[in-house]
């Protein structure tokens, strides 16, 4: 059995370089040996992919702050169940390109339903379904805007939202703001080559120059 995190969070702001790491990551872990599944929120089975598509681009579907809320639950839900708790089983390693924080911060802290909303809903849906380890990828806001390209989705185009979203994921980072009980968060700092970074996030995962064995 692997030590360490097996269940591997990355969040931040859009752009900030999430899905880089993901892949890196992904790539190193391979070089060791190990099985690694990568998963993204919200989607990665039919009815998250659909939910996504609601989300993220049905800009038609009115939605209120808490429907909103209960989408990416009931997409992480499906996924946790049917894909993240079978690869945990095999002895698999999962990583999440976003989960629950990525919810405490962006219908939370930085949207409509507040905190203490936020969180009940987190603790009574997921329960304890939630990653070993939470990376946050973190950067200042000019630099993740240089790197986000293409159109904005629901979120990131409204206004001030990104600003409240990078402000919340830094009092994350800073601990001001703290996780669900029993999360261990962490953070890298993005405003570096995607190489360092990457440097950074092996060593959180896997100890520092650590030589792991099969
Ligand atoms: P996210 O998943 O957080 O939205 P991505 O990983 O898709 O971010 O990265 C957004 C863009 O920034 C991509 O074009 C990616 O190649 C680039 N990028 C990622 N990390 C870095 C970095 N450390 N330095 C420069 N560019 C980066
Ligand atoms: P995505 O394109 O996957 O993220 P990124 O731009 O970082 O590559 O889009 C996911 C969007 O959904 C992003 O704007 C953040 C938002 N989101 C929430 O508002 N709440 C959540 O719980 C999750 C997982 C994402």
């Amino acid at each position: 059995m692997t030590a360490g995190p097996r269940f591997i969070a990355f969040e931040g702001v859009d752009g900030v370089g999430k899905s880089t790491q993901v892949a890196r990551l992904t790539e190193a872990l391979q070089r060791r040996g190990r099985t690694v599944i990568t998963v993204r929120e919200p989607g990665g089975t039919s009815l998250g992919e659909a939910v996504r598509e609601i989300l993220l681009n049905a800009r038609e579907i009115e939605l209120r702050a808490e429907s909103e809320a209960l989408l990416f639950l009931a997409s992480r839900v499906q996924l946790f169940e049917t894909v993240i708790r079978p690869a945990l089983e095999a002895g698999s390693t999962v990583i999440s390109d976003r989960f629950h924080l990525s919810t405490l911060i962006y219908q939370g802290i930085a949207g409509q339903l507040g905190d203490a909303h936020v969180r009940s809903l987190l603790r009574g849906v997921l329960g304890e379904r939630r990653p070993d380890l939470n990376i946050i990828v973190r950067a200042p806001l000019d630099v993740c805007r240089e790197r986000l390209s293409g159109s904005l989705d629901r979120f990131e185009s409204r206004d001030g939202f990104l600003e409240r979203v990078h402000e919340g994921f830094e009092r994350l980072a800073a601990r001001e703001i703290l996780g669900l009980p029993g999360d261990r968060i962490e953070s890298v700092d993005a405003s570096r080559s995607i190489e360092a970074i990457a440097v950074d996030v092996e060593s959180l995962v896997c100890g520092p120059a650590a030589e792991e064995k099969s």
